[in-house]
């Protein structure tokens, strides 16, 4: 019987990764290499910090400490730059359709993101009521797919994991739910995604029936 949902954000519930990208590629241009789209599937669920250094790899690029935190705070700022445009025009589709589902139920709903941004990318795209509970890279210090963001979601929502579903787009994110006990639902590629207990292609593929069996165990 599943009493809570989790939710992670980039991937889910908006389409961020496509400024993410903009913003690795701009930084690998400045220092003299490409990046391609290819490349970008890498960083999905991977933290800022781990995104660069494996920029700097593909680049074949050594830095000191010193430029090494400059260009993460580059890489951020102009990330935030797509961010601050972005409206509830961004939101995927149907996303919103399972949110009011649970919000109708009072289900408890939490977000579990690696992304020191959730919040604010939650509230550019009007989504911050539909979540009882916000988990992330803030509030964590192991990485997808250590289960510990989503455990301390089931935990801050009072739902035992093994009552709880994660919505994921990255492999990292299922192997965490998976790690946490939890079910795990695949959203996007079904060959990336295979050790999802269930896969969809997108949230428009989810209906009421499998929301109320889930919910009814
Ligand atoms: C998500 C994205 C990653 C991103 C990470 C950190 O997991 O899928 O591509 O690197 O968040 O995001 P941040 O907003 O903190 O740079
Ligand atoms: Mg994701």
């Amino acid at each position: 019987k599943i009493r809570g949902f989790i939710f992670d954000l980039d991937g889910v519930i908006v389409d961020t990764a496509k400024y993410h990208y903009l913003a690795w590629k701009k930084l690998a241009n400045e220092l003299g290499f490409e990046f391609t789209p290819e490349q970008n599937e890498r960083f999905k669920g991977v933290s800022r910090r781990r995104c660069l250094e494996i920029l700097l790899e593909i680049g074949n690029i050594t830095a000191t400490q010193a430029q090494f935190d400059r260009w993460m705070v580059g890489k951020n700022e102009d990330y935030l730059a797509y961010v601050k445009n972005m409206d509830e025009s961004e939101i995927l589709p149907d996303v919103l359709k399972v949110l009011n589902f649970l919000k109708e139920r009072k289900i408890p709903t939490a977000l579990g993101s690696a992304s020191k941004n959730a919040k604010v990318i939650l509230e550019k795209v009007g989504l911050l009521p539909y979540f009882d509970v916000l988990v992330d890279g803030n509030s964590v210090t192991k990485a997808k797919p250590d289960p510990q963001v989503f455990l301390i979601g089931a935990r801050q929502m009072g739902v035992d994991p093994a009552n709880c579903v994660v919505f994921e787009d990255a492999l990292a994110g299922i192997q965490a739910a998976n790690n946490a006990g939890m079910v795990s639902i695949g959203i996007g590629d079904k060959e990336l995604l295979g050790e999802a207990d269930y896969n969809f292609r997108d949230f428009t593929e989810i209906d009421s029936d499998f929301l109320t069996r889930l919910i009814s165990g």
